[in-house]
């Protein structure tokens, strides 16, 4: 074999050699980057953030007596009653439904399946009574309390007994 072929040969093998090479760093690389996000996943925090359940929902002057005010981005009434002001939430309690307000029947009424709620009951009943259909609770009363600004405030992860008003 002449010397020049044993050099291409040689050039051949040695070019194939680094061809491989580099395909094997490239796949380790991969790989590695593979890793490296999977275990950057793995450490961060997997956190849920959620809004506050307590919501601001102003100065007391926004709620005119007798008035019943849907908050529907945070599922409660604010009402505000000759006893004081209390909020009921507006999430029905049969399948979940947003209630609505009906001011020319003075009741709350669920669309989906047609429950009906009191807001000002007859003797023997509280606001929030179920009036008929298939909700099989009332419409749970909200924690409600003036801050030091003297707005109102709701916590609606919080349930209380009915007929506790906030008088200011
Ligand atoms: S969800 Fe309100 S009556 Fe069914």
């Amino acid at each position: 074999m002449s010397d020049e072929k044993k050099i291409d040969i040689e050039k051949d093998d040695f070019s194939r050699r680094q061809f491989f090479l580099k395909l094997g760093l490239g796949s380790l690389s991969i790989a590695a980057a593979g890793t490296a996000a999977f275990a950057y996943q793995y450490l961060e925090p997997n956190v849920l953030f959620e809004p506050s359940p307590i919501v601001n929902v102003g100065n007391p002057d926004r709620y005119p007596l007798d008035s019943v005010t849907l908050d529907a981005n945070m599922g409660i009434f604010i009402i505000h009653s000759a006893e004081g002001f209390f909020s009921l939430s507006a999430v029905c309690t049969h399948l979940g439904c947003l209630t609505a307000w009906k001011p020319e029947l003075g009741i709350i009424a669920c669309p989906c399946h047609g429950s009906k709620f009191y807001v000002s009951p007859p003797a023997g009943k509280r606001p929030g009574d179920k009036i008929e259909g298939p909700a099989p609770r009332p419409l749970p009363w909200k924690r409600m309390w003036v801050n030091d600004d003297g707005d109102l405030l709701v916590d609606r992860s919080i349930d209380i007994p009915p007929m506790q008003f906030v008088r200011v």
